[in-house]
């Protein structure tokens, strides 16, 4: 182990990882610091890849009880091995673990396991060693928010954490919080049999995405047995022996009401986490809601960087991801730059839900004038041979120009079609780009094409 360093990063998940991966593809001398005893942070560990280990298997298991028959498929009697079900999934997320560490030895990174605190400028403290480095990136992420009155055990009263390793299907389940965690996490334990209720402060679900999104979302979601309580606040959650007695009133006030429920999962969003970190003896500073200040280059103080969860911009791995591959080539005096802008976001349930650029409520509040162009998956070939027709791509660019200013899709797959608009718009594409650019026939992509030809009201295919 080197004693002093190019780069030591704080942190091990998607932020610090890709961040260390690229300075030592850049010849940084690298370490990174991990208090979880293995790589991955809570993406890895306890948040995208079990959580998708989960929506895959019981997107399966739902498949097969009552899908299967329709297609022509007869099967016994489906039932569920929950953990035989948890099993697959720690495996997945055991296996990638291993995966990122073998990525630090291949790049040289030393990986060093403890807690790491600033002392001074090119000072980290692990665990009584002393470290000394040019650079210090903090990629420390966040942590779930909590609510007043209600106690976490991560057993029955969860975050992502205890939701994503219940131990039996709870027969009633409340999820507090209708983002994202908690239309995925509904998803799952509704199809392996729970009876769901989502509570949400506001009057819609999925703040942050397009309204006429979030609406089909809810009205789809409602269909596949999720009850949704909006404009509602929770005040508390009252632990009994057997049950869980949760308290809430209107948002706006009015009469107290109580459900009961075996299980709760708060899922109220995140906050940075940056508790002991020494940020202060570098001068760095943190807003109201505990972000880390930093120039629009990830800077904190000279020679102090931060990315990920921890500073603003999307909670999202992929733009930690980014953020930290950035840090590295600006460290290494190149020009690093990641553009918010331009982030995908996916909810993935069943259909899946992606977004990318501006919503219609952004663009009429800014003023920009806009063109729309919108096709359903009922009128795709591929959708209706696969049976899958809910949703819709909606392509919005600008009325005078055409550039691409966002795209927002509902229906099976979008999660992965959603980046053909990413790059798209990356190269400034306009919206007759992407109509004129040939798409297989029969292929769910279609979709995307015939929306971007009605922006111009060109759409063929219906
Ligand atoms: P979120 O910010 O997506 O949603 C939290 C919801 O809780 C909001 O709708 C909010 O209005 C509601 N809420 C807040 N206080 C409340 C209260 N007292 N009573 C009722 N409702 C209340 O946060 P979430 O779902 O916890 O996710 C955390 C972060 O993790 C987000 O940044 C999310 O983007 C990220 N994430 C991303 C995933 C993905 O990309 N697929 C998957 C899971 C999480």
């Amino acid at each position: 182990m080197a004693d002093t360093y190019d780069v030591v990063i704080i942190g091990g998940g998607p932020g610090g990882y890709n961040c260390a991966i690229r300075a030592g593809q850049l010849g940084l001398k690298t370490a990174i610091i991990e208090k979880r005893g293995k790589l991955g942070g809570t993406c890895l560990n306890v948040g995208c890849i079990p959580s998708k280990a989960l929506l895959h298997a019981s997107e399966l298991f739902d498949a097969a009880k009552n899908q299967f028959a329709g297609l022509g498929i007869k099967t016994g009697k489906v039932e569920l091995d929950l953990k035989a079900m948890m099993g697959q999934k720690d495996d997945a997320v055991e296996g990638l673990t291993q995966g990122v560490e073998f990525l630090m030895k291949k790049n040289k990174v030393d990986y060093i396991k403890g807690f790491g605190k600033i002392t001074g400028p090119g000072k980290v403290e692990v665990d009584g060693k002393t470290l000394t480095t040019k650079n210090i990136v903090i990629a420390t992420g966040s942590e779930p928010s909590t609510l007043p009155n209600i106690e976490i055990d991560e057993e029955r009263v969860v975050t992502n954490t205890g939701a994503l390793a219940l131990k039996e299907v709870p027969k009633k389940l409340i999820l507090i919080g209708a983002g994202v965690i908690g239309l995925e996490l509904g998803s799952v334990w509704s199809r392996l049999g729970s009876e769901v209720t989502v509570i949400e402060y506001l009057d819609r679900i999925m703040p942050g995405a397009d309204n006429e999104i979030a609406k089909e979302a809810q009205r789809v979601f409602k269909k596949q047995g999720l009850e949704f309580r909006l404009g509602m606040k929770v005040t508390g959650v009252e632990k009994l022996k057997t049950k869980l007695k949760l308290s809430m009133e209107p948002a706006k006030g009015g009469d107290q009401e109580v459900l009961e429920a075996d299980a709760v999962i708060v899922a109220v969003g995140r906050r940075p986490y940056t508790e002991g970190l020494g940020l202060e003896v570098v001068g760095g500073k943190t807003d109201k809601r505990g972000v880390i200040e930093t120039t629009d280059h990830f800077k904190v103080a000279e020679g102090v960087w931060a990315i990920g969860d921890c500073i603003a911009g999307p909670m999202l791995a992929h733009k930690a991801e980014d953020d930290g591959a950035a840090v590295a080539e600006l460290i290494a005096g190149k020009a690093g730059h990641v553009d918010y802008d331009l982030v995908p976001s996916v909810v993935y349930t069943n259909p899946e839900i992606a977004w990318v650029g501006k919503t219609e409520e952004q663009l009429k509040e800014a003023g920009i004038e806009y063109k729309k162009g919108k096709f359903p998956f009922q009128a795709n070939s591929r959708a209706r041979t696969n049976h899958e027709t809910i949703g819709f791509v909606k392509i919005l660019a600008d009325a005078k120009t055409d550039r691409i200013l966002g795209a927002h899709m509902m229906g099976v797959g979008v999660g992965e079609m959603i980046h053909e608009i990413c790059v798209a718009m990356e190269f400034g594409a306009a919206s007759e780009d992407v109509a004129r650019t040939c798409h297989a026939h029969p292929t769910l992509s279609e979709a995307v094409r015939q929306a971007a030809m009605g922006v111009e009201g060109w759409t063929m295919q219906m």
